[in-house]
C-alpha cells in the first residue's frame, strides 16, 4: 500500500491528502491521449504521471502539463507506488493486469469490458448512478462507449417517469475502434477522393463514403453482435432496470470520434416532449440541440471535442399512438463521455 491514505477495501470514501501518482496504461492509444488530456483540466491531484504501453511504444514522449512523459512498457512491477491506474489497452491486458495494480494499492479505473458485468465491481456513469462509487473495492469499470453516452441523457428521464421500453440505432464513429482504424479511415478517405484504391487492414469493410453494421462478432443464433449485447446489458445494470426490454441496431459510420444514437423511449404514463425538453435542459452533462426552425440538432462535428452529450430531435415517437413514447437523438464524444472523460470523473468522484 503506498503512502496516500487510499485503501480501496477499507475505506471506498479515501480523500487524497497528498499529490496521487497516476498511470494509464495503453497511454498511446486513442483513448489514452484523452485520458492525458483530461488529466490535465481534472481536479484530481497528479503529482506524477506514468504512461505505460506495449514494448513497441517504450521511449516515447508524450505531453503532460509542458513536461514530456516517457512512455514505459508495462510490466507486473509497474504500479508500485500507483495511487491511481487507467487502463485502455483492451480486456485481456485488463484481466491480467488490473488485479495486479489493485493489489498493489492503487485505484484502478477500467476503459475494457473486462470488469463491467461483475456484480462486485460497480459500472459507473457519474451522472447517472454515481452513488454505485461507494461500493468499490478497488477497481471501478467505465462503460461502453454508447451506454454512457446514452445514460447521461436517459438517466434523469428515468427518475422523473421511468421507462419501461427502449429503442436504439446507433451511428458509431470509426475511434471506438481504437488510434489505428482511425488512422485507416483518413487513409481510406485520401485514397478514394484521390481516385484510388484502398484495401482495409484494421476494419473489415471499407470505412470511406460507407457505413457497416459493427465490426464485434455476431452470434449466429440470435443475430445480434457483441457490440449491441454489451450496449442492452450495460444500460440495464447502468440504470438498475435488470429486465428493460431493449432493441438495438449498432452501425459504424465514417465519423472520426463522436456516437450518435436515434433512441426511442416508452415511459410508464403519456409523457409530452416539452416536458422532456424541460427535464433534460440543465441535466448534469446534457447539452439542449433542438431547434426546429433552425433544422439544427445533434451533429458528431459539434459533439466532437465536448464534454456534454447533444441531445435533441425531441418529439412524441408516432409509432406508438398510447403517447407514452419519445424519440430522440444524441450525438456524444465516444473518446470522452463514452470513454476518457467518464473514468476521470469517476477518479475525481472518488478522490476529490
Ligand atoms: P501501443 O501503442 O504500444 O501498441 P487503441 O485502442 O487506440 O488501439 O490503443 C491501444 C493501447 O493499448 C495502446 O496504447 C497500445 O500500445 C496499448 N497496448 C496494446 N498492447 C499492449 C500490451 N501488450 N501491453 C501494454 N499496452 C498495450
Amino acid at each position: 500500500m503506498n503512502a496516500l491514505t487510499h485503501s480501496p477495501a477499507a475505506d471506498p470514501n479515501a480523500v487524497a491528502i497528498r499529490p496521487a501518482t497516476v498511470a494509464i496504461v495503453g497511454a498511446t492509444g486513442a483513448v489514452g491521449i484523452e485520458l492525458i488530456k483530461c488529466l490535465e483540466a481534472s481536479t484530481v491531484p497528479t503529482g506524477r504521471l506514468r504512461l505505460f504501453a506495449s514494448r513497441r511504444s517504450a521511449g516515447k514522449c508524450l505531453p503532460f502539463r509542458g513536461s514530456m512523459v516517457v512512455v514505459e512498457s508495462l510490466e507486473e512491477a509497474s504500479f508500485d507506488g500507483v495511487d491511481i491506474a487507467f487502463f485502455s489497452a483492451g480486456a485481456t491486458i485488463s484481466r491480467r493486469y488490473a488485479p495486479i495494480a489493485r493489489d498493489a494499492g492503487a485505484l484502478v479505473i477500467d476503459n475494457s469490458s473486462a470488469f463491467r458485468m461483475d456484480p462486485d465491481i460497480p459500472l459507473v456513469v457519474p451522472e447517472a448512478n454515481g452513488p454505485a462509487l461507494s461500493r468499490h473495492a478497488g477497481i471501478i469499470a467505465n462503460p461502453n462507449c454508447v451506454a454512457a453516452i446514452a445514460c447521461v441523457a436517459l438517466a434523469p428521464l428515468h427518475q422523473r417517469w421511468s421507462i419501461r421500453r427502449l429503442s436504439m440505432v446507433t451511428y458509431q464513429a470509426i475511434s471506438g475502434a481504437g488510434a489505428s482504424a482511425m488512422a485507416e479511415m483518413e487513409e481510406a478517405t485520401a485514397a478514394a477522393l484521390a481516385g484510388e484504391a484502398h484495401t482495409p487492414r484494421v476494419m473489415p469493410h471499407p470505412t470511406a463514403f460507407n457505413l457497416f453494421s459493427h465490426n464485434a462478432d455476431v452470434d449466429p443464433e440470435t443475430g445480434y453482435n457483441g457490440e449491441e449485447d454489451k450496449v442492452i446489458a450495460e444500460t440495464r445494470r447502468i440504470l438498475d432496470l435488470p429486465r428493460l426490454p431493449i432493441g438495438i441496431t449498432c452501425i459504424r459510420v465514417p465519423v472520426l470520434r463522436a456516437h450518435s444514437i436515434a433512441v426511442t423511449v416508452r415511459f410508464d404514463d403519456h409523457v409530452t416532449p416539452a416536458a422532456v425538453r424541460a427535464c433534460l435542459d440543465g441535466a448534469p452533462g446534457v447539452r439542449l440541440v433542438d431547434d426546429r426552425a433552425g433544422n439544427h440538432f445533434p451533429m458528431p462535428v459539434e459533439a466532437t471535442g465536448q464534454d456534454d452529450v447533444l441531445v435533441g430531435r425531441i418529439r412524441t415517437d408516432s409509432g406508438d399512438p398510447s403517447g407514452r413514447s419519445i424519440a430522440m437523438f444524441l450525438s456524444g464524444d465516444q473518446l470522452l463521455k463514452g470513454a476518457a472523460l467518464n473514468a476521470v470523473q469517476i477518479a475525481e468522484a472518488v478522490w476529490a
